[in-house]
């Protein structure tokens, strides 16, 4: 814990935060990056390494070995790696902390494709072993363009680099989206894994599920005893996730033009969220009994018939506006991107799980770039009540109960309610109980890559994405491509930049009787 927040907790102390201090702390291990000179390590992966060293959760030994094309040595890679540290991670670049880290992060350059360069690979982490102690640990990380992950699971077997060197120590590979690009590749993908490393040592990484709110879900479905009995088909109405971007595709075209939102988003995150609130409760927190009900739910999935793609589905793509008083380009304007491109933006559907607790009860998702805020939640929509008793209620059916689990930027839960407004009429009004993870632990809330990274480390499976879940998410979002594919549509809907979608949207919902939430 941070020293100041420490100071503060003991003169004054939270009674939420009691006992939260039980730290685990890995054995010493290298961390290999695929792709170290990519956006991704020097924003995210290399910031959340040194918040887990500030926050003295990594072992003593630890290190990082960067593997990629650019022409760096240690010297100027920790100097780079620095910068990240000070624009990105969450803690402040304190000097002592810095040496002893950057002591640990070493360079070597390569290529992906020749296999000469796994031995000076294989030669690099021996060093790496006898200089600091870390005992042929190695858990690879593959951040590089998916293209490269089979040479890279190749050149690594071909090297035995795939084996632990002893029974005492262990190899790891993490694998970061996307993970295959429909169902057909990404089972490829799995086989190909799977010929170098069991099932137990793949970590297909989904960003959403290092949240702490997104694991919150479990906490409050499992955790308490008055939602559960609720949580189903008696008493839930439908439920709305949605998961809303302010920014526009920033500098990725070359990516997002071939993914769109559908595969961007909906197929990881979405389904992440979807599967977490719709799944059964698993037998214990062991990896494998809560992806079990992960999987369950997700077959659960009413298979989406071509015909029924167009009803419930929408699609859309940004096209000019305002977003925060700014003056945004359309999506075909932006640099890149095709002038007549057919890319989503936007995507919206409405899922039905064919299961006893969720019959009937319909599963609105949407995602999408350029909205008019960034906001991510899960709601729930309770039923009305039965029975229209207080006649001057104009909310009675217009607003019936709603619990939001808000995932993020404010991260909370949101129960909404009526009560009487005060004064002889029995007038009903909506109000709201809520909770704030903020005020309440007044802790900054860790980024999703530290967690992941440390459960890695720690051999912790639980947040990561099993195969059969990998592939049963890309069949439900394989049916809906291929039905967009089969209207062979020359033009897509387009929302203004800064709204809240396209017009599409609301029929979805409309033809339910429903509407969307305005977060
Ligand atoms: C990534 C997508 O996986 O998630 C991006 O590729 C998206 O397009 C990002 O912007 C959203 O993540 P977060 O954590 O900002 O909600």
């Amino acid at each position: 814990m941070d020293d100041a927040l420490a100071q503060a907790d003991a003169l004054n102390p939270n009674p939420l935060r009691e006992g939260l201090d039980i730290e685990r702390t890995p054995v010493p291990a290298t961390i290999v990056i695929f792709g170290a000179s990519g956006d991704l390590t020097f924003r995210k992966l290399i910031p959340a390494l040194y918040d887990l060293a500030y926050e003295r959760l990594l072992p003593a030994g630890f290190s990082i070995l960067g593997f990629a094309h650019r022409d760096f040595d240690d010297a100027s890679f920790r100097e780079q790696m620095r910068a990240g540290v000070e624009e990105f991670s969450r803690n402040p670049l304190d000097n002592a902390v810095w040496d002893s880290f950057s002591a640990g992060i070493h360079y070597t350059r390569g290529d992906f494709t020749i296999d000469e360069d796994y031995d000076k690979l294989a030669r690099r982490l021996r060093e790496i072993d006898s200089d600091r102690g870390t005992t042929g640990n190695y858990l690879y990380y593959l951040a590089t363009p998916p293209r490269f992950y089979e040479p890279i699971i190749d050149g690594l077997a071909a090297r035995g680099l795939e084996n632990p060197s002893s029974e005492a120590s262990w190899r790891r590979i993490i694998v970061e989206k996307p993970f295959g690009h429909d169902y057909q590749s990404a089972h490829e993908l799995n086989m190909a894994i799977s010929e170098a490393f069991d099932e137990d040592n793949v970590y297909r990484i989904d960003h959403y599920l290092g949240k702490e709110t997104v694991r919150n879900i479990l906490a409050f479905r499992f955790g308490n005893g008055i939602y559960e009995p609720l949580w189903n088909r008696h008493y839930i109405d439908h439920v709305q996730i949605t998961v809303a971007e302010s920014i526009g595709i920033e500098d990725r075209a070359g990516y997002y033009e071939r993914s769109g939102a559908i595969r961007d988003m909906v197929q990881n995150h979405l389904m992440q969220l979807f599967s977490l609130t719709a799944m059964e409760a698993p037998v214990s927190l062991a990896a494998d009994a809560v992806r079990d009900e992960k999987v369950k739910v997700l077959n659960a999935v009413r298979p989406m018939r071509p015909e029924l793609v167009p009803r419930q589905t929408v699609r859309a793509q940004y096209g000019p506006g305002y977003v925060s008083g700014e003056e945004v380009a359309g999506y075909r304007d932006e640099t890149g991107v095709a002038t007549d491109s057919m890319t989503e933006t936007y995507a919206a559907l409405t899922l039905y799980v064919d299961n006893w607790r969720w019959a009937g009860v319909p599963f609105y998702l949407r995602t999408g770039k350029r909205l008019a805020r960034r906001v991510t939640e899960v709601a729930i929509r309770f039923r009305p009540v039965p029975q229209r008793l207080f006649e001057s209620d104009p909310t009675e059916h217009s607003a019936p109960n709603e619990l939001v689990l808000e995932i993020q930027p404010d991260e909370g839960i949101n129960l909404n309610f009526k009560v009487k407004v005060p004064g002889p009429t029995f007038d009903l009004r909506p109000v709201n109980m809520v909770f704030q993870y903020g005020t309440a632990f007044n802790v900054q809330l860790p980024e999703a890559y530290e967690r992941l990274l440390l459960d890695a480390m720690l051999g912790d499976r639980t947040l990561f994405i099993r195969r059969d879940e990998v592939e049963a998410a890309w069949q439900i979002v394989d049916r809906v491509i291929s039905g967009w594919e089969r209207q062979g549509a020359h033009s897509i809907p387009t929302y203004h930049s800064g709204s809240w979608g396209p017009s599409e949207a609301n029929l979805l919902l409309a033809h339910d009787g429903h509407e969307w939430r305005r977060p």
